[in-house]
């Protein structure tokens, strides 16, 4: 399967830590944003893997990733974005590195604790559509929110004031080859973007959408809450061992 990593748009909630940088470049934690979706795609076993961005500062992306050296690749692809008409317009120019192929897609400014190898399998043992990962979370409102009948996902609702579930649509998204025919279709929303809901509305229209939970944390780093939170959640995650292994040694259990 091949992995898309979406890092356009202008991080506009992010002024001014965004008016000379692209947001994926910012740092979390001890990296750039950009590392953790891509680590995320490159752990999962996906190693053919386009960037799309855009904006004035694209040709830092190529100067920060180059070849892919650090994540063990060998090749990055490169797609740039004119302006910002949303994830399905950065997406759609994805559709000749898919080349028929099986997709799957992560926002630049997600991060994900646990692998995401089995959903990947899964979709892949699936013969057509698409797969979603869903993550229960307190502030529903602020994401793309699932209506869960059964155990099938019925809607999804782009930020809805009054959220059906507690379910939040994550930035990962498994797609086959006719989501470029879906984006096609798409009109722009209220707030001017083609919108990757609309997207996946389509697929669960046509009763071809499945999805997995998440497992561990998962953030996104869009604003300045969730890029602090992001951060915390990074920092943890590194310094868990070590505070284990000396928790374990004050106890006498290392030797
Ligand atoms: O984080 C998950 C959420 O991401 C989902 O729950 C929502 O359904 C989905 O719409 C999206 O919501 P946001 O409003 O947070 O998306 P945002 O505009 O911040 O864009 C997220 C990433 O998508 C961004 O880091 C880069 C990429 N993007 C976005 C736009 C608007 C592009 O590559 N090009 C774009 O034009």
């Amino acid at each position: 399967m091949k992995g898309i990593v979406l890092a356009g748009g202008t991080g506009s909630r992010l002024f001014p830590l965004t008016k000379i940088t692209n947001k994926h470049l910012l740092p979390v934690y001890d990296q750039p944003m950009i590392y953790y979706p891509i680590r995320t795609l490159v752990e999962a076993g996906i190693r053919d893997i386009l960037i799309v961005t855009g904006g004035k500062n694209a040709g830092d992306f190529l100067r920060l990733l180059g070849n892919g050296k650090h994540f063990g690749l060998k090749h990055i692809n490169y797609a740039y974005q004119e302006g910002e008409g949303g994830i399905a317009d950065a997406l759609s120019l994805a559709e000749h590195f898919a080349d028929g192929h099986k997709i799957c897609v992560v926002l630049g400014d997600n991060l994900i604790e646990a692998s995401i190898r089995d959903a990947v399998e899964a979709f892949l043992a699936q013969p057509c559509g698409a797969r979603l990962l869903l993550k229960e979370v307190p502030d529903a409102e602020r994401f793309g929110v699932a209506e869960i009948v059964g155990d099938r996902i019925v809607n999804i609702e782009e930020k809805p004031k009054a959220p059906k579930s507690n379910f939040a649509v994550t930035g990962l998204y498994m797609y086959d080859a006719t989501v470029f025919d879906k984006i096609r279709t798409l009109v722009p929303s209220s707030r001017g973007e083609l919108e990757i809901t609309d997207v996946n509305n389509a697929y669960i229209h046509e009763g071809a959408m499945t999805f997995s939970f998440l497992e561990g944390w998962w953030t996104d780093a869009g604003t300045f809450e969730s890029l602090l939170r992001a951060g915390n959640l990074v920092a943890r995650t590194r310094q868990a061992p070590v505070e284990e292994a000396m928790a374990a040694e004050t106890m006498g259990t290392v030797r």
